[in-house]
């Protein structure tokens, strides 16, 4: 279940070849898709390796974890944004292939239900891509989340703000609400792979290896998927014990 790599390159290259082995196998694969910087180097992989090996992806669904409340499609910290620009637009996705949950709708509740829905109309996601934060939130699913949920509206937590507000030019336009996939929706994906670069996400993954499944850290629900991967750099995978470090290389 873990692969442990020695550098962010490697992970990368390893996880875009996963996408790219789905996407060959099953040409219509519904694909749930993260953002984050963790996935900036796995899409480049990605285009990469389409670069080389162009494949028709005319039919591949993708749907998108999670989304910011208030911001736009065209403001760049939008999730939106960061898809198009790290991957979309540089692919032959139709366009209607192509959701993520809308930030701006007047309906949440009608919104989220309908994004879930959706997904499990398609069958359910072939595959799942997986970021986690320092706090263990899975999508934006936040400590304490109920792993039944389906999508639905959270506040941020304190600390999903503090990390994330790096990526804003005035961290006051930090938002304080998301729409997200929720854990059920995630559990319910075929196969999940969920990948952690850096040191700073080295505590988190030794609190995920030894929790319980306990909804206070959201990504242990994933030890309830029978088709789990677990990705890291050997910075993120330093504190895990020994024995873990040994048999994932
Ligand atoms: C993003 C998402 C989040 C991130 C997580 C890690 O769509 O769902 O769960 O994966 O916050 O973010 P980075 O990669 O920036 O550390």
């Amino acid at each position: 279940m873990y692969k442990i790599f020695a550098t962010v390159d490697e992970v990368s290259r390893y996880t875009a070849q996963r996408l790219l082995n789905k996407i060959k196998a099953v040409p219509n694969a519904k694909l749930g898709l993260a953002t984050g910087s963790t996935m900036k180097p796995v899409y480049e992989h990605l285009l990469k390796k389409l670069t080389q090996t162009p494949l028709d992806l005319s039919q591949l669904i993708t749907f998108n974890l999670d989304e910011y409340i208030g911001l736009s499609a065209q403001h760049p910290q939008s999730y939106c944004y960061y898809m198009h620009q790290y991957l979309f637009d540089k692919l032959q996705v139709p366009e209607c292939n192509i959701h993520l949950p809308d930030g701006l709708t007047s309906d949440f509740v009608a919104a989220c239900q309908a994004y879930s829905d959706a997904i499990q109309a398609m069958g359910g996601l072939d595959l799942q891509l997986l970021g986690i934060g320092s706090n263990g939130h899975i999508g934006f699913n936040e400590p304490q989340t109920c792993f039944a949920s389906r999508t639905h509206v959270v506040e941020l937590s304190e600390q999903t703000r503090i990390d994330n507000s790096r990526f804003f030019t005035d961290p006051a336009e930090m938002p304080t609400h998301a729409l997200t996939m929720g854990i059920q929706d995630i559990l319910d994906a075929k196969e999940i792979i969920l990948v952690a670069t850096g040191s700073h996400k080295a505590e988190i993954m030794a609190q995920l290896f030894s929790s319980e499944i306990d909804e206070a850290l959201p990504a242990s629900a994933l030890k309830k998927h029978h088709n789990l991967s677990i990705v890291l750099d050997r910075e993120a995978a330093a504190l895990l014990p020994e024995q873990v470090l040994r048999s994932a290389i």
